[in-house]
């Protein structure tokens, strides 16, 4: 079935995009600022005890930094060059954290000087770090989740430590100054088990517990990370049922003595605000009589769809010419034959569709703009707008 622009934007909005994509050369992503304070806005109102911390990384776009400084929203960010731009916006440090568990000492520090103290860790090598380019700063330990089968792009592994590890680091950090601040987590981005922040959250209670009982430590704060969802192919449930389960969880666990709750979302803020448009180069066949068709588009695994890896991110790909269809073979325009965007899921595109016509790819507004290299086979990094 093709999709269709009124199942994921009102027909405004569309328009608003579309008449704008139109003066401009493709490949390129168009962020609708309404439509991303819509998000957040929802984002707030469902979760109102919480802080978001913004994760930079998803679309770093000035104008959506912009909006969210002028909500009074914080920061979560992953290197020094991520924080001169949200501090070039006016921002001041103590709305910032250094989210990023694998960092170098130096910048650590930089952070530190511009007012940064608020640190992410999971391991004993980077607390020690933190202690001597940061003393006195906040830390907040990563403890590794469970969710990792049923998120689209799982971040599992690399972060995060063992439960009994993060009793170690937070011990430590007390020890060598530091203020043991909270505990964190990610369930793993576009997650579509809500379940998985239940064993999270019950994870984080048990460590405030043994912490408090056995080593007088008090922890504050617990950050829930990002893992919300947005609107792609595969369905999801809609944030309200997110924000009223983890809700739930938290006030089991917690009763009403909350501690400060901080949300990292990337994805579904910036996410649904963007339609990235691309054009047909190519279509062709690879046999006389083969069955699928193969579309080359100008926008591929190199130019920001890195999420489209293993097929992981699926992309509600909308097309104005109608008729009769058949499945396709997506890929980029590269000279890289892992530049295939889809090849097991077959989409369905229209008999006559033809070398110039665009396409319309929704939901595109996060980490395509930031993953685009900056020349692969000689192409221009993806352009962005925000409109
Ligand atoms: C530390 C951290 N926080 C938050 C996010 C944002 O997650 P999402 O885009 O699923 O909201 C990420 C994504 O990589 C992350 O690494």
């Amino acid at each position: 079935m093709l999709t269709k622009p009124e199942d994921y934007y009102d027909a405004e909005t569309f328009a608003r995009i579309k008449k704008f994509a139109d003066q401009k050369e493709t490949p390129c992503l168009v962020v609708d600022s309404q439509l991303f304070t819509r998000q957040l806005d929802e984002l707030m109102t469902c979760f109102p005890y919480a802080k978001t911390y913004y994760a930079v990384k998803a679309n770093p776009a000035p104008e959506l930094l912009s909006i969210l400084r002028d909500k009074g929203c914080n920061f979560d960010v992953a290197s020094r060059y991520e924080l001169d731009k949200v501090m070039a916006l006016g921002v001041t440090g103590d709305r910032v954290s250094y989210g990023n568990t694998i960092k170098k000492a130096k910048d650590i520090r930089y952070f530190f000087e511009r007012g940064v103290t608020l640190f992410a860790t999971d391991s004993e090598a980077d607390l020690r770090n933190i202690a001597k380019a940061a003393p006195g700063a906040r830390v907040f330990v990563r403890i590794l989740t469970e969710g990792a089968q049923t998120a689209d792009w799982p971040l599992s592994r690399k972060f995060g430590c063992q439960t009994d590890m993060a009793l170690d680091l937070c011990i430590l950090a007390r020890d060598l100054g530091l203020v043991p601040y909270g505990i964190s987590f990610h369930v793993g981005s576009q997650q579509r088990e809500i379940g998985v922040w239940d064993s999270a959250i019950a994870k984080v209670k048990w460590i405030f517990e043994r912490l408090e009982e056995e080593d007088g430590i008090k922890l504050k704060m617990v950050n829930l990370g990002g893992g919300f969802p947005a609107s792609y192919i595969s369905r999801t449930n809609d944030l309200q049922t997110y924000a009223a389960e983890i809700t739930r969880y938290l006030k089991e666990d917690f009763d009403d003595n909350f501690p400060e709750i901080i949300l990292e979302p990337g994805r579904s803020l910036a996410a649904n605000a963007g339609i990235l448009v691309s054009e047909v180069v190519l279509i062709s066949r690879k046999t006389r009589f083969g069955l699928h068709r193969w579309v080359f588009t100008d926008i591929g695994k190199f130019g920001g769809f890195i999420e489209t890896t293993d097929e992981a991110i699926k992309y509600p790909l909308y097309v104005e010419k109608k008729g009769e269809t058949e499945e396709c073979v997506i890929a980029g325009p590269t000279c890289d034959s892992a530049d295939i965007l889809y090849e097991q899921y077959k989409y369905h595109l229209p008999l006559n569709l033809a070398s110039g016509d665009r396409l319309y790819w929704f939901s595109t507004g996060a980490y395509t703009t930031t993953y685009s290299a900056i020349e692969f086979n000689g192409f221009p990094p993806l352009q962005g707008y925000v409109i």
